[in-house]
């Protein structure tokens, strides 16, 4: 009951996400019109001019329209996956790729402090799971999210660890951070839940544990305060789901 009214509470309303994926469609729709005459421009221009440095130059303005109509084209399929709630075989090993894609800015800009946040992945599965890949990456997201925020200050190492024990996928994210005392750790999956202030929304995990459970998964936390967390969330491979 009570998670039912969690739920409620934290999922974007059908309508309006609706009118979000039509605005959406539409700004795509003009910015890649945009990045065509970008590409085609540049693309023209390439045999005329006599510099190699401006050729060379002209040559990686296009290429750079490319990505980023894949990047629109990637984003607009995820979003629009979500909204079709589309299940389908997913791959948590690409999955984590992608989210460590997403957050290399992220990671990126503490490593340019004083500070700096080492990744390492042990993988040993393609890890199949049966799934919606918005959601997917959601959940993942917000945990590798956590882990980044605990270290910002001290830096450390984010251990990623993807395996499969029978039928199941286990993926366990462990950071070096700040840590959690047992009071904050018995309140995280909590909607609104927060210790960042106004920089938190408390909402991360909860929607994680949402989707996990949605999922037919598992989700565990172990957390020691000034050394680190882990999070573990173990999700049916997909051949058994078949
Ligand atoms: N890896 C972590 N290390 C330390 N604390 C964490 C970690 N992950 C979650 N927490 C704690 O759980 C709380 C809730 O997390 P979350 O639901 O993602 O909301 P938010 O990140 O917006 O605060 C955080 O405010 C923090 O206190
Ligand atoms: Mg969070």
């Amino acid at each position: 009951m009570e998670e039912q009214e969690i739920r409620k509470e934290n999922m974007i309303p059908e309508e309006s996400f609706k009118i979000l994926l039509n605005l959406s469609e539409g700004i795509f729709h003009d910015f890649k019109n945009s990045l065509s005459v970008i590409s085609g421009l540049s693309q023209l221009s390439i045999p005329k001019v006599e510099s190699n440095d401006i050729r060379n130059n002209l040559r990686l303005i296009n290429e750079a329209t490319f990505e980023c109509r894949d990047a629109i084209d990637r984003f607009y399929r995820s979003i629009n996956g979500y909204y079709q709630k589309e299940k389908k075989e997913n791959s948590i090993r690409n999955i984590i790729f992608s989210v460590l894609d997403m957050l290399k800015y992220k990671i990126n800009d503490v490593n340019k402090g004083k500070t700096c946040i080492e990744t390492n992945l042990s993988i040993t599965t393609p890890g199949l799971v049966y799934g919606n890949e918005y959601e997917l990456k959601q959940s993942i997201l917000n945990i590798f999210l956590n882990a980044i925020e605990a270290m910002e200050e001290t830096g450390g190492t984010l251990d990623i660890n993807l395996s499969q024990v029978r039928d199941r996928t286990f993926l366990k994210i462990k950071d070096t951070g700040i840590g959690m005392q047992k009071d904050t750790l018995d309140r995280i999956f909590e909607s609104s839940f927060t210790t960042k202030g106004k920089k938190g929304t408390g909402l991360g995990l909860v929607i994680t544990k949402n989707i996990v459970e949605e999922h037919d998964g598992e989700i565990y936390v172990k957390s020691e305060p000034g050394r680190g967390t882990s999070f573990t969330i173990n999700l049916p491979m997909y051949e058994v789901e078949k």
